[in-house]
């Protein structure tokens, strides 16, 4: 199938068999974690470390969110990251495309609301609802039409002086190209597609995971046409083939750098979108000013 005119129920399909097969590694997949292998209270230590180092780089840039409100982490998986974030703000909702991983997210933290999403957009939510809206590792397995669309959606349901920081891959850099293929996959290319999709399945090989790259410049348009803000683009190692949760932010040379020495074991340049909508407390104070005509 082309990817680029894959439907949103084909992911429905394939992210429900993805949690079915192994679902805390197709949240984090660590080569050396297949299988099962994941411990489930060190999985969820990796969502406190995530959201501890992602506040801590937030504090230190100056980039400030009301923790009184609402944040909304979408792709939530089974809310690794939401319980972290639950810690700290006074409300939150999780989202996912999988209802397994939906159910799994609801016993794991029933504090916040999770909710089964299967289209491409949120139209579930009002607009100008949520004070942080969070998005990692999510929006790099959907392809452009489906990106560009959620990402029109973060900014209009964030609330005016809220953040949204969300992470995309945004090109690839050195000698690989985007839909590289494993051997398997590539002797699978040369089989009958229903013959290569059994021998997949008999293998066990049949979770689907793909990556799609968001160019920087997209992104800066989309956000600039919805009246927000880019306020900061750090590069992350979100990308790495072993994530773990230990997010680390760098400048774009460090990236590069990391990249050439083999460091991430994948070619993805991957970039966080730190993005401010405007408060509309300068227009009050316009309205509010001295425009009276007095007789
Ligand atoms: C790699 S996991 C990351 C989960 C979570 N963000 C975390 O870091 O723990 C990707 C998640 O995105 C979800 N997902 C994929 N496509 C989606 C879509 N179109 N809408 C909502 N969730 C989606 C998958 O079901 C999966 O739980």
């Amino acid at each position: 199938m082309d990817t680029k005119q894959k439907p949103t129920q084909q992911y429905v399909f394939e992210w429900a068999r993805n949690a079915e097969r192994d679902p805390l590694w197709v949240i984090l997949s660590d080569p050396a974690k297949r299988g099962g292998k994941w411990e489930l209270e060190e999985f969820l230590g990796t969502g406190e470390v995530e959201v501890e180092s992602l506040m801590a780089w937030m504090k230190a840039s100056a980039i400030e969110v009301d923790v009184n409100g609402c944040f909304m982490d979408f792709g939530c998986g089974v809310g690794r990251v939401s319980r972290a974030l639950r810690q700290r703000f006074a409300s939150g909702a999780g989202i996912d495309i999988s209802s397994r991983m939906v159910e799994r997210a609801r016993d794991l933290c029933p504090t916040v609301e999770y909710r089964v999403n299967q289209t491409s957009d949120l139209a579930d939510y009002s607009s100008d609802r949520f004070s942080f809206v969070y998005c990692h590792i999510v929006l790099q397995h959907m392809n452009a039409w489906i990106q560009e669309r959620f990402l029109k959606e973060f900014m209009r349901v964030l609330k005016p002086g809220g953040i949204a920081a969300i992470q995309v891959p945004i090109g690839i850099a050195g000698k690989a190209t985007e839909g590289e293929r494993s051997v398997l996959g590539r002797l699978a290319a040369l089989l009958p597609k229903a013959t290569a999709s059994r021998i997949r399945a008999m293998l066990g090989r049949d979770i689907v995971i793909e990556m799609h790259t968001v160019p920087a410049a997209s992104v800066r348009r989309l956000v600039a046409e919805a009246g927000c803000e880019v306020v900061a683009e750090p590069y992350t190692n979100s990308t790495d083939m072993a994530f773990n949760g230990r997010l680390k932010f760098y400048d774009r040379d460090q990236a590069l750098e990391r990249i050439a020495r083999g460091e991430t074991a994948s070619h993805y340049l991957s970039q966080f979108f730190f993005i401010r909508k405007p408060s509309p407390a300068a227009e009050v104070a316009v309205a509010d000013g001295p425009n009276r005509q007095d007789a």
